[in-house]
């Protein structure tokens, strides 16, 4: 992964995501220790069917992948970084819960096409270059089953 500079949280970030998740310093620049409060208020608001395959995109050290496992959905979580993947993969452990953890780009999505129902993105998506944000959403649009309007219209 090459070495990035953009601004990220008011800070200029001058390192790749996997340097920030060796070094430990994502910890301070974008790990919450709960889920974000979108995610906690949505799930709190709809009711998934009993079997929901559920798709963290950018998924990093597993917090929301995980909070969405211990809410009853099969989650898949997708990242670029290796780094990232064993950290989720240590925290799920913690937590009691599984997660299938898959090293992969959001833009080539390691996820066969209309296996999901529901897709989280926290964090993923601005990093993602204005030119190649069309392919993002290429990418995921074909992943959600049917009900994906829905869950879209909700979260708009
Ligand atoms: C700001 S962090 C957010 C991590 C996590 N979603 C969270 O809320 O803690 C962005 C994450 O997206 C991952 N990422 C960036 N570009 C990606 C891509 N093209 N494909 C997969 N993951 C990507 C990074 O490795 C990093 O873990």
């Amino acid at each position: 992964m090459g070495i990035k500079e953009k601004i990220f949280m008011g800070q200029v970030l001058k390192m790749s995501w996997n340097e920030a998740l060796i070094n430990g310093s994502f910890r301070d620049m974008w790990d919450l220790s709960y889920p974000s409060q979108e995610l906690v208020a949505f799930i709190a608001t709809i009711n998934f069917p009993k079997v929901t395959i559920g798709l963290d995109v950018g998924c990093g050290a597993g917090r929301e992948a995980i909070f969405l496992a211990q809410h009853g959905l099969n989650m898949i979580g997708v990242d670029l970084s290796a780094e990232a993947l064993r950290s989720a993969a240590e925290r799920a452990k913690e937590a009691g819960e599984q997660v299938d953890w898959r090293h992969g780009n959001v833009l080539d999505l390691p996820v066969e096409d209309q296996s999901v129902d529901f897709v989280n993105d926290r964090g993923c998506f601005h990093t993602i270059a204005e030119e190649e944000r069309d392919q993002f959403a290429r990418e995921i649009g074909p992943h959600p089953q049917a009900g994906w309007d829905d869950v879209a219209q909700r979260l708009s």
